[in-house]
């Protein structure tokens, strides 16, 4: 888990020279610095060159991949249309952007803020062709009712900043499952578990750590 999230900080720090210099150029310019420096003749100064050497190509392999998946266009997107503001603090950054592209652009939100206009703010409802603004005093807060006993849950951070009061491994568990994580004898309704369920660890875990970073709502319900 923490290697891989070093590997997620290592690959945001790419992108961003990617964006500053385009990747190409940055592992050539790489290269070419390495011819420069070659004439600098102390021992310890190539060993320490070697190693800069090596880290830069990596970094400009894992560059690569990141440009053939797209992942940055997704993590650019979700920073674009989370409609709430971000508390980063703490949170791994690339994951967050990824958590909002595939909250924002998937139903989670439909369920599960419902205010008082539903899941619109008053004038925000697109589908009577109003301009579409999302309320943030009920974004992910809960409240929607599907019939008895089924109603939405509320999806913001508790006071221990856990999204629905949630581990990161119950949390997973609820979409692989299923099952009611207070009462696991009982199958949620109404939520696209079965679905959801097929998301890779990656994108859930983007999930949870973008709703780690949003605002908290606890007295909606
Ligand atoms: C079609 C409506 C719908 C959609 C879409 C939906 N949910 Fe849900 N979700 C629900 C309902 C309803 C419940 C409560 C079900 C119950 O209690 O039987 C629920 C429960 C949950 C729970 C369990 C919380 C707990 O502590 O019990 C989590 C976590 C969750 N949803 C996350 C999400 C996320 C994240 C998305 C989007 C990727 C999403 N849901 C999309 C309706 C939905």
């Amino acid at each position: 888990m923490r290697e891989s999230l070093i590997l997620q900080v290592l690959s945001v720090d790419a992108s961003r020279q990617r964006h500053r210099y385009g990747a190409p150029t940055s592992c050539s310019a790489a290269a070419q610095n390495r011819g420069r420096f070659n004439v600098v003749n102390t021992r310890d100064t190539r060993r320490l060159l070697l190693s800069l050497f090596i880290l830069s190509a990596t970094v400009c392999s894992e560059t690569t991949m990141g440009a053939n998946d797209n992942s940055d266009s997704y993590v650019q997107t979700g920073y674009a249309i989370a409609p709430v503001p971000l508390n980063l603090q703490g949170k791994n950054p690339a994951l967050v952007g990824l958590g909002s592209y595939n909250v924002n652009t998937s139903g989670c939100h439909d369920c599960h803020t419902w205010g008082p206009n539903g899941n619109w703010a008053v004038g925000g409802n697109p589908f009577l062709g109003q301009p579409k603004v999302i309320d943030p005093a009920y974004y992910l807060a809960d409240g929607r009712s599907f019939g008895p006993g089924v109603v939405s849950a509320n999806l913001t951070p508790d006071e221990n900043g856990l999204p629905a009061g949630l581990t990161l491994s119950e949390f997973i568990s609820v979409f692989r499952t299923g099952r009611d994580p207070d009462n696991p004898a009982r199958i949620l309704q109404a939520m696209p578990w079965p679905l959801l369920g097929q998301m890779t660890d990656r994108d859930l875990e983007s999930i949870y750590e973008y709703l780690r970073a949003i605002p908290s709502l606890p007295g909606n319900r």
